[in-house]
């Protein structure tokens, strides 16, 4: 019981792998992943712990530079300034580098660097000087130092510079180099009280002493990987883990223990039976003999270990009937056993008579690398707790794990876990058939295999987990996954798009994985309830909108990166409001593709304004602006008689294109009436008891507008019609006319006829003095002709007023009808411009 839930623990926390856990989980993922010091993936970890924008990264390796450059950008977080040819590493390009939190120049033949260097560089967390010329170890006293590897230099002894009593948080520390053969009691004392947890040690080579007690100093570590060779001298070997003990280390690797033919024995892990707290132990790249093991699995049998690995070994059977292990009469401790790269001195198979008692307990087994094609299922099938089998990176085939002398009903009694990846086989729908044998299976790998879809798949139902990814299997593969499926990775399967029929198949799907597809959209109407992770990293996405995760509401963990993301309006819900925390991989794989401009731009750097792509903001924005503009314009309108030199030009437009329409008509037409009476609303009393009877009296026909005016039409369309079917027009002026619109375009549009047809068509009546210069400027026109024209003033004296009527019906007297309409339609026809200082 305790093995399995160590084991998961281990495994969540290695999926993982957040940046605050990062470091405190080193010691036990780097015994998950044994190649750490090597792996890209945690360098790559390591970028996520300094780097917050690529921007920010410069890589300035293999550039064959003597120098660092001097003008460095001062927010640079991350510099690769590795395989150059750089002996001497001096203070000057560091200044100003203040927020340099990765510093990585391997591989530079650096001999020395000066103190200065890192006084400029308060912030670093990485330092990787490893593989260089370095013949001391460097004062380095960073507040802030993580990780420092100074491995594969040329330093003559182990012993470190009391500054680094200053490395308070110091995590991981490598030290290696291949002309310091010894370990010296007093070398690790600066690091007593620094919370070192891992230490990596040596350089492959064999050590000429070890002075005991003194890596017992370290009294916070947890890993230690040993990285040299103990042939022949078991007795220092004895002393290390000694030593080790007391620092209450779990995790242990060894590394080169023995090279090609030495001569050890299995008594040399004596120790480990009295060591109590060690749990975790790797053995990597080594030779290791039958009759070796059988002694080493007797002390790793009667020790605390849980969990022990064998990596990239070769394996020699010396013993005439290969590698025996019959009898056991104790308890057993381990539960986890792994084997990744297996290489065989002699060809052929390895004979392995093994008591099933030994490894009853046995919960996880990994046989990887080992270039097996058949499984010895008389073993693998029987182990009685055995929930997690991995098998990957083999040369297995369908017929090689169902072979025919395996009958496997009622076998791998608790087998949860199956892991087939990296191997050769084939058939879906046959694969399916067979996992209905094992009753307990709940998650099969089937990742980097060559599968195909045949027939139709019968899934068991306790099987929730599946791995297709890196098989080329296109977009129907979701017609043969089962409906209880609640994970599945189909990275690099040639997918190109998914659709929500796809997704409504799977209920109960809680984490897709789809990475290195092709899929272009997701589609809006996406619904995974109970969707917790979706990794759609790698693909041809352009944006992910707001409406895609809406359908997702239980997400937990979204992976986008690494997409042609366009950076416009589409990606700035993304940008701005998703909350980050659900991307594992933001700012670092998220760039901007197009448009061009923006092109490798880190999304998280992209400003799009908000004003540019809220709409209800652009409305709340626009609105008020429109208005004050609105508001501002009308007020200089107003001030300056702009609606009324709009409306006249508006009224001048109509005019015009009468004209034109009407001028060839006008021979045949006559007056209607002797005179339209343009006048005020105020003065229609004088107008209806004075005017109109005793013109209409004298048998004039006159147009008034309360009364001939056609209801309906536009008022301005009636105005031109009485004008132009009157003979004169009648303006009563008063003060009251001034001020009437309407009034004004009646006068406009007679002094438009005025001009262009019948100079003396208007005739102005003075009903009240009106003096000129009190006429507003845009009755210049007005003022003028008032000045010119002779105008009737209306007395108030009756005698005079009959002069009045006698001058005004005089005026309105046709003398030659038909003249004046000839003269009309020729003047009409050729319809003289408006006078520019009318508008
Ligand atoms: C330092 O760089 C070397 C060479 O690239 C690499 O192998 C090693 O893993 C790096 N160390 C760390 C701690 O990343
Ligand atoms: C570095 O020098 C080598 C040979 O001297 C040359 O082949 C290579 O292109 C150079 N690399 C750069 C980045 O200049
Ligand atoms: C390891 O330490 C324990 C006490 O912590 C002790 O009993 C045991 O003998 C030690 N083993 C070795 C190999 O020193
Ligand atoms: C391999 O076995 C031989 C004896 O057959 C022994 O002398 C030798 O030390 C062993 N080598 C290793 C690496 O265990
Ligand atoms: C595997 O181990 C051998 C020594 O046994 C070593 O030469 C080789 O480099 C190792 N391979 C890897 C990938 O570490
Ligand atoms: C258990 O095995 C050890 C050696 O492997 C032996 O000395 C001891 O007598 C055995 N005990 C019993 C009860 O068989
Ligand atoms: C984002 O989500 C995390 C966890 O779900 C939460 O702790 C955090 O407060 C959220 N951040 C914002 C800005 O909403």
């Amino acid at each position: 019981m305790d093995c399995f839930h160590r084991r998961i623990k281990v495994r969540a926390q290695s999926t993982h792998t957040i940046v605050a856990s990062l470091i405190g989980t080193i010691a036990i993922v780097s015994l998950m992943q044994p190649d750490w010091v090597a792996g890209r993936q945690d360098e790559r970890g390591l970028l996520i712990l300094c780097v917050t924008s690529r921007q920010r990264m410069k890589d300035l390796s293999h550039q064959n530079l003597t120098t660092v450059p001097l003008n460095l950008p001062n927010d640079t977080e991350y510099l690769d300034i590795s395989h150059n040819s750089i002996q001497r590493l001096s203070g000057a390009p560091f200044s100003g580098l203040s927020w340099l939190c990765y510093l990585k120049m391997t591989h530079c033949g650096l001999q020395d660097i000066s103190p200065s260097v890192f006084t400029h560089t308060p912030a670093l967390k990485v330092l990787n000087i490893s593989y260089n010329d370095l013949a001391l170890i460097p004062d380095i006293s960073l507040k802030q130092l993580k990780i420092l590897d100074l491995a594969n230099n040329l330093y003559s002894s182990y012993s470190i510079p009391a500054s680094f009593q200053k490395l308070t948080n110091l995590d991981v520390l490598s030290l290696g180099s291949t002309v310091a053969s010894s370990v010296n009691f007093n070398d690790f004392d600066p690091l007593a009280n620094v919370s070192l947890h891992h230490l990596i040690l040596g350089a492959g080579i064999g050590w000429q002493k070890y002075d005991s007690g003194a890596l017992a100093k370290l009294k916070s570590l947890q890993t230690f990987s040993l990285f040299a060779s103990f042939c022949g001298v078991s007795k220092m070997f004895d002393n290390v883990l000694v030593d080790l003990n007391v620092t209450r280390a779990t995790s242990l690797r060894f590394i080169t223990l023995f090279p090609d033919k030495c001569s050890v024995t299995g008594k040399m892990f004596n120790n480990l039976r009295t060591m109590p707290f060690v749990r975790n132990l790797t053995i990597e790249n080594t030779w290791i003999n039958s009759s070796f093991m059988e002694g080493f699995l007797k002390n790793v049998w009667l020790s605390h270990l849980y969990d022990l690995s064998f990596v990239n070994f070769t394996y020699n059977e010396d013993t005439p009937d290969g590698f025996q292990f019959r009898t056991i009469n104790h308890t057993v401790n381990l539960c986890s056993i792994t084997f990744n790269g297996v290489h065989h001195y002699q060809y052929k198979y390895p004979i392995i008579n093994i008591s099933l008692e030994a490894i009853s307990n046995l919960t996880y087994l990994k046989f990887s690398r080992s270039g097996m094609n058949i499984i010895p299922c008389k073993l693998f099938s029987v182990l009685p707790s055995l929930e997690t089998l991995d098998l990957s990176d083999n040369l297995l085939t369908n017929a090689g794990f169902w072979w025919f002398k395996c009958p496997y009903t009622s076998v791998f009694p608790k087998l949860r876990r199956l892991s087939l990846s990296k191997n050769r086989f084939s058939s879906l729908s046959f694969i399916s058939e067979q996992t209905q044998q094992m009753k307990t299976l709940e998650s099969l790998d089937l990742s980097f295999n060559s599968i195909y879809l045949d027939r139709a798949c019968s899934w068991p139902a306790q099987l929730t987990e599946l791995r297709l990814g890196n098989n080329n299997l296109g977009n129907s593969v979701f017609k043969y996954l089962s409906s209880h499926f609640e994970s599945i990775d189909l990275s690099k399967t040639g997918i190109t798009a998914v659709t929500q029929k796809d997704l409504s198949r799977f209920p109960k799907l809680t984490h897709l994985q789809l990475s290195f597809n092709s899929i272009q959209v997701l589609p809006a109407d996406l619904s995974a309830p109970a969707l917790l992770s979706l990794y759609v990293d790698q693909n041809a996405i352009t944006s992910v909108s707001k409406e895609v995760l809406a359908g997702l509401p239980r997400l937990q963990t979204l992976k986008a990166g690494n997409n042609p993301f366009v950076c416009s309006c589409d990606s700035h819900w993304f940008v701005t409001t998703l909350n980050k925390s659900l991307l594992p991989d933001w700012p670092l794989d998220y760039t901007c593709s197009t448009p061009p401009s923006f092109e490798g731009l880190s999304l998280s750097e992209y400003k799009t304004s908000e004003l540019s792509c809220e709409m209800w903001l652009q409305a709340a924005v626009a609105v008020p602006v429109i208005i004050i503009i609105s508001a501002a314009m009308g007020l200089l309108f107003y001030k300056c008689d702009g609606v009324w030199y709009t409306k006249m030009l508006w009224v001048w437009i109509r005019v015009k294109r009468r004209g034109r329409k009407r001028s060839h008509l006008l021979k045949n037409l006559s007056f209607s009436y002797h005179a339209f009476i343009s006048y005020s609303h105020q003065d229609s009393d004088w107008v209806g008891s004075q005017l109109v009877p005793s013109l209409e009296g004298a048998r004039f026909s006159l147009c008034v507008h309360e009364r001939d005016f056609v209801p309906g039409e536009w008022i301005i369309d009636n105005i031109i019609n009485c004008v132009e079917s009157s003979y004169k027009t009648l303006f009563v002026l008063s003060k009251h006319f001034v001020q009437s619109e309407w009034c004004n375009y009646e006068l406009f549009f007679a002094q438009h006829r005025a001009m262009s047809v019948q100079q003396d068509s208007l005739v102005f009546i003075l009903l009240e003095p009106i003096p000129t210069d009190s006429l507003p400027k845009k009755f210049l026109r007005l003022r003028s002709l008032l000045r010119q024209q002779t105008y009737l003033e209306w007395p108030k004296d009756e005698r005079k007023q009959q002069v009045f009527w006698a001058s005004l019906k005089s005026m309105l007297q046709m003398a030659d009808k038909s003249r004046v309409l000839k003269d009309v339609a020729l003047a009409l026809s050729d319809t003289a411009p408006l006078v520019t200082d009318q508008v």
